[in-house]
């Protein structure tokens, strides 16, 4: 059971909880991911999770594989964004997490939704919404997973970029300092599901952590939009990465 008080309200839309350090952090949020499946499981019979890429997760995944009390069955897998690239690129954000541990867990095959970037990304991105709106409920996902980048970025809505503004829930997004295309959740679809969390560790995210978050709500740092008051965004800070909050 995750304790209410290790969580400080940062604002009436977005919550902290801030680890001493890299392992302190991964545990929590192995916990918080368990405990969230859990109840998600026993209140609503299915467990709905966007999955993202970058280090941090990376790490959650490994830890994740060893977790034996969810039942992994009822778990579907999807992902909050994805690369231009085949499912077997070393850049696929759904390799990674498959690498990392999904693929070692019981999860029915059926219920692993990779955004399907290699080819008609567009097409695929209208199928993807599609599967959201269909199969899940009323708030598509119970958790969304999330990192934000040093130009302050989540999924992949760069500061900029044509999907920061969309009202669909999944878009293909060109990313012109990248010269590549991504396929992401837009804001709708993250800020209309139960809980998106932002998981920021490092010395790397000091400076993008207080600047994100004391930011108006619609900033340049594309990552302030994430939260609302009735789905707070929890952000999981580490002590390197929480230094220049006051
Ligand atoms: C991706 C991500 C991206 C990532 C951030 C933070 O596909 O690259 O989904 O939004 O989460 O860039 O990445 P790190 O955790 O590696 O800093």
């Amino acid at each position: 059971m995750i304790e209410k008080n290790l969580l400080q309200s940062f604002d009436e839309r977005r919550e902290l909880f801030i680890a001493s350090d890299f392992q302190k952090a991964i545990a929590f949020a192995v916990e918080h991911w368990t405990h969230t499946a859990q109840r998600s499981i026993q209140q609503r019979g299915r467990f709905a999770v966007a999955l993202s890429g970058g280090s941090t997760p990376k790490a959650i995944y490994a830890a994740l594989a060893h977790v034996k009390d969810i039942d992994w069955k009822h778990v579907w897998l999807f992902w909050s964004d994805e690369r231009a690239v085949p499912p077997d690129h070393p850049d696929s954000n759904y390799k990674m997490a498959m690498d990392s541990g999904f693929s070692s867990l019981p999860i029915p095959p059926s219920q692993i939704f990779r955004m399907k970037t290699d080819e008609q990304i567009e097409a695929h991105a209208r199928e993807y919404e599609d599967i959201i709106r269909n199969r899940l409920g009323p708030h598509f996902f119970d958790l969304v997973m999330l990192g934000v980048g040093e130009d302050g970025h989540t999924a992949s809505l760069f500061p900029q970029t044509a999907a920061l503004s969309s009202n669909q829930l999944v878009i293909p997004n060109y990313i012109p300092h990248l010269q590549s295309w991504r396929m992401t959740f837009t804001f709708s679809c993250i800020n209309q599901s139960r809980k998106p969390v932002i998981y920021a560790l490092g010395s790397s995210k000091k400076n993008i952590v207080p600047r994100v978050l004391n930011a108006p709500i619609h900033s340049s740092w594309p990552a302030s939009s994430v939260g609302t008051s009735e789905h707070k965004a929890l952000w999981i800070l580490d002590s390197f990465s929480a230094d220049n909050l006051n």
